[in-house]
C-alpha cells in the first residue's frame, strides 16, 4: 500500500456501514479520502475520529446525493481543485428497498437503479475521463457489488438476509428482491464491460468488484426492517463485519500494477448454501 500514501480516493456512501469502514481503512493507510454522502455530519464525525487517532491520512467530507448528476460533477470538481484529482474511486453507495414486481412503488424501483446503477456508471465515466485527462494510468475503480436477500422463517418472523455467491449472475427466487438483484447483475456486466474497454484503450486502470455475503451494517433498517428484526437477523445468521470488506479492498488495491483482482466474493463462514439457487 506504500505507493498509495498521499494519494486520493473518493468513497461514496462514507457515512455508514461498508463505506465508512473503507474510508477509515484508507485514511489509516495514509490516503486522502473524499467521503461522499447525503449525511455529511456523519462523515465529519468519522473524519474527527480519525484525526484524534492520529491517522496518517485524512477524510474530507463532501455532501452529495449520488442520484444527482450535478452532485457527482461537483464532487469531481471539488476533488480536482482541492486535492489535485482522485486516483481511486469506490462506488459503494447503495440501497435495497423491497420491490415486489407486481405492486412496487415507482419511487423505490427508481431509487434502486438511480443509486446502484446510474450513479455508479456516471461516477465511473467521469472518473475515468478525469484520470485520462490528467495522464494518470494506475487508477483503480471498485464496485461494492452483490447484495441479494433471501428469506427464511425464524422464530415465526420472516427474516431477510443476503446471499452472495452467484447472486449477481443467477436469479434467486425471492419476492421483493428481483429489482435489486437486477441492479447488481448490471454492475457485474458493467465491471467486465469496462475492463474490456480499458484493455482496448491500452489503459492500465484497474477495476475490481467486491461481492460480500451478509455484512452487519445499517442496510437492513434502511431497507425497512425494524431495528429489532435487523438485530435479530445479524445475531442469528453468520455475517461479516465491515472491516472484512475494507481489508479485502486494501488487498486488491495493494497488489502490484500488473495484477488486477477482478472479483472478490466473500462469504461469512457457514453462510447457508441451500438458499443459493
Ligand atoms: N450489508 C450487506 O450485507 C451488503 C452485502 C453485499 C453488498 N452490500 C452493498 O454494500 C454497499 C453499502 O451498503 P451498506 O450495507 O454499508 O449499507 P448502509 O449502512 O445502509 O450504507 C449505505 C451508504 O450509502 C449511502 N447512500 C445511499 N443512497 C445515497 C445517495 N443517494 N447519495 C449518496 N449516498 C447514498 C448512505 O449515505 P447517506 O444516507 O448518508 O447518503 C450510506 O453511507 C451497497 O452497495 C450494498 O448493496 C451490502
Amino acid at each position: 500500500m506504500e505507493r498509495w500514501a498521499g494519494r486520493v480516493a473518493i468513497v461514496t456512501g462514507a457515512s455508514s456501514g461498508i463505506g465508512a469502514a473503507i474510508a477509515r481503512t484508507l485514511a489509516l493507510s495514509a490516503m486522502k479520502v473524499v467521503g461522499v454522502a447525503r449525511r455529511e455530519e456523519r462523515v465529519k464525525e468519522l473524519a474527527a475520529e480519525l484525526r484524534k487517532e492520529g491517522a496518517k491520512g485524512e477524510i474530507f467530507p463532501v455532501q452529495g446525493d449520488v442520484t444527482n448528476e450535478s452532485d457527482i460533477k461537483r464532487v469531481m470538481q471539488w476533488t480536482k481543485e482541492k486535492l489535485g484529482g482522485a486516483d481511486v474511486l469506490v462506488n459503494n453507495a447503495g440501497v435495497a428497498p423491497s420491490c415486489v414486481l407486481h405492486r412496487f412503488r415507482t419511487e423505490n424501483i427508481r431509487k434502486i437503479y438511480e443509486t446502484n446503477v446510474i450513479a455508479l456508471a456516471l461516477f465511473t465515466r467521469d472518473f475515468v475521463q478525469d484520470l485520462r485527462a490528467r495522464g494518470v494510468d494506475d487508477g483503480h475503480i471498485f464496485h461494492i457489488n452483490r447484495f441479494t436477500k433471501n428469506s427464511k422463517w425464524h422464530n415465526n418472523v420472516k427474516l431477510n438476509f443476503n446471499v452472495s455467491s452467484t447472486a449477481g449472475q443467477s436469479i434467486i427466487h425471492n419476492r421483493g428482491i428481483y429489482p435489486y438483484s437486477g441492479s447488481k447483475h448490471a454492475v457485474t456486466v458493467m465491471t467486465e464491460g469496462l475492463r474490456r474497454e480499458l484493455v482496448e484503450l491500452e489503459s492500465k486502470i484497474r477495476i475490481t468488484s467486491i461481492s460480500p455475503g451478509l455484512v452487519r451494517t445499517e442496510i437492513l433498517e434502511v431497507t425497512g426492517l425494524t431495528p429489532d428484526i435487523a438485530k435479530q437477523t445479524y445475531d442469528t445468521l453468520p455475517c461479516l463485519e465491515t472491516k472484512d470488506i475494507a481489508d479485502a479492498l486494501v488487498y486488491a488495491l495493494g497488489t502490484p500494477p500488473h495484477v488486477q483482482i477482478h472479483e472478490i466474493t466473500i462469504h461469512p463462514t457457514g453462510e447457508d448454501f441451500r438458499s443459493l439457487l
